[in-house]
């Protein structure tokens, strides 16, 4: 079995065999978002199986791709599918194309993601920045021996959502007259949603809105020093905050639903973000 670092090496060889392009910014989308990594200018397009040690992600409306290119004429590399720790891959794996990214250039990475809400103000169509999360997955994509290359092996986490990113975030989304809520994300394995208690612990912990995957990436993001912008789609209310049950589908339709006004947000992001300011 080769280590991260032996993949690192090969998929780093694969893509500059492909493209020179060194992307500024990276992106995760998750569910719904996939559609922009399509709208990329002078794409080159590598599938996940090309990569070693790249898990496919099996679930539905996840496509598998890393797709190097233009978005608002910046250099970006978008991961174009995700992988979730309840799919049974380890914690290394599910992080290779974060460090992978980093090697390729990344400084900024934004990670999308769908979330149930906790926090009685949130509601099925909003977007919220990341602030902070709780890792709730029992388990960390550091464990184990830590190549010092990759990064320290102790990595702070106090400004893992960049306070300077969201600040910036905010001043864009009001000028597209868009108010965007900020809140804690907690970060659990699923597959299966949460009980009403487990969100009532959730809530009393501090979380807002909880979900099944980004934890683990900005960990790793936070390890390679990259600077994060995360934001969450409020897809469905937490289990219990309602009566009603909870559905893939509904997360589904609200993450469709909501996906113009995401997608607007995302790209004037790349467009305006400094990078210079995400130290
Ligand atoms: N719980 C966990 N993950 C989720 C949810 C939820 O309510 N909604 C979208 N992803």
């Amino acid at each position: 079995m080769s280590t991260a670092i032996d993949q690192l090496n090969i998929g780093m060889r694969i893509v500059r065999d492909r493209t020179k392009l060194v992307p500024g910014i990276g992106l995760i989308l998750g569910s719904g978002l996939g559609f922009l990594a399509d709208a990329v200018d002078g794409a080159t397009v590598i599938g996940y199986g090309e990569l070693p040690g790249f898990p496919v992600s099996t679930v539905e409306g996840h496509a598998s791709r890393l797709v190097l290119g233009y978005m608002q004429e910046k250099p970006v590399a978008i991961m174009k599918g995700r992988f979730h720790y309840y799919e049974g891959y380890p914690m290394e794996r599910i992080v290779l194309g974060v460090r992978l990214l980093a090697r390729l250039g990344v400084k900024l990475l934004i990670v999308t993601n769908a979330a149930g809400g906790i926090r009685r103000d949130l509601e099925p169509g909003d977007l919220m920045l990341i602030t902070d999360h709780i890792n709730m997955m029992g388990s960390n994509p550091l464990m184990g021996t830590n190549p010092d290359r990759l990064g320290p092996r102790f990595p702070d986490m106090s400004d893992a959502y960049s306070r300077d990113l969201r600040k910036q975030a905010h001043r864009i989304s009001s000028g597209l007259g868009m108010a965007l809520k900020e809140g804690v994300y907690a970060g659990m394995t699923g597959p299966s949603y949460e009980t009403p208690a487990e969100i009532r612990m959730l809530g009393r912990m501090g979380a807002d809105v909880v979900g099944m995957s980004t934890v683990p990436e900005v960990i790793a993001a936070a390890h390679s020093g990259l600077s994060v912008l995360g934001i969450s789609c409020v897809s469905n209310l937490a289990a219990g905050i309602t009566d009603k049950p909870l559905s893939h589908d509904e997360v589904k339709e609200t993450a469709e639903k909501t996906r113009e006004i995401f997608s607007k947000l995302v790209l004037s992001l790349v467009e305006k973000i400094e990078l210079e300011k995400a130290e």
